[in-house]
């Protein structure tokens, strides 16, 4: 509720949530997989780069790790010496590649619809997480009497209920290998949770200075209340 697109956009529970919430690793390592190998197809993410999948208070890939991860993406880099672009293997400080050169080439490829890009979506739509995961599991067959365009599909959490995003996840296309089950329910679940890291990558952090200022004003309360009664004891 509050959200803005009616009953379909469900709170669902976070290991993030205010005001103690952290990240849970392994859950954003989950989540940048199933960002790679389905979305990423489609989607850039162009404010983040490799190495933040290694930075503290995100999915903490190790270095290696990191390496490998950029390593996998084929980066267009250039003008060489000969005025040539060319492709090179990514390295930790490059940008996420993107999936098109650019934005025709992308709806070209969609069916004239562009695939936003992914980097902030988490803070961009009402709802947040909450509402991608309810869009990524909020696929069904049109009710009877529901006018469909064509090419468009049926989803319960978009608003107007017709999107060109073709439903993209199916049970078991990842695999998962720290025994979490490999269902469209929980890749729906980490991506939603890694794209809220990449929205809000500082969470944690602002978290923990929220936790020292209360106890800081707490214990600033007992001393002002303990100077006030040994100004005010002289007057009694
Ligand atoms: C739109 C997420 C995979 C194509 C969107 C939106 C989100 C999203 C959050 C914006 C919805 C809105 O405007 O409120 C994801 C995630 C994916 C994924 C998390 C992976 C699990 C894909 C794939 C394709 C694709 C594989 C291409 C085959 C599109 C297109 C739109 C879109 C064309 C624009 C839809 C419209 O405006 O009607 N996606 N997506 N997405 N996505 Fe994806």
């Amino acid at each position: 509720a509050g959200n803005g697109h009616g009953s379909e956009i469900k709170a669902q529970e976070w290991s993030f949530a205010p005001p103690f919430g952290h990240y849970d690793r392994a859950q954003l390592q989950r989540g940048y997989r199933v960002y790679k190998d389905i979305c990423a197809n489609c989607h850039s993410m162009r404010l983040l780069s490799y190495r933040n999948l290694g930075e503290p208070g995100g999915p903490e890939f190790s270095e290696k790790a990191v390496e490998v991860l950029a390593a996998q993406a084929q980066i267009t880099d250039g003008p060489d010496d000969k005025g040539q672009m060319f492709q090179r293997p990514g390295r930790p400080s490059d940008r996420f590649r993107s999936p098109y050169p650019n934005d025709a080439a992308a709806r070209a490829a969609n069916n004239g619809a562009l695939p936003p890009d992914l980097s902030v979506m988490a803070k961009a739509r009402p709802g947040g997480p909450d509402y991608i995961y309810a869009l990524l599991t909020g696929y069904a067959p049109s009710p009877a009497g529901f006018e469909m365009t064509q090419g468009m599909q049926y989803n319960k959490a978009f608003p107007g209920h017709q999107i060109a995003m073709p439903n993209p996840l199916v049970d078991g296309v990842i695999p998962y290998t720290d025994g979490t089950k490999p269902t469209v329910d929980n890749y729906a679940r980490d991506v939603s949770a890694f794209l809220m890291w990449a929205a809000e990558p500082k969470l944690e952090e602002r978290y923990k200075l929220g936790a020292r200022i209360m106890i800081f004003l707490l214990v600033f309360a007992v001393i002002m209340y303990l100077s006030k009664r040994a100004v005010w004891a002289r007057l009694h």
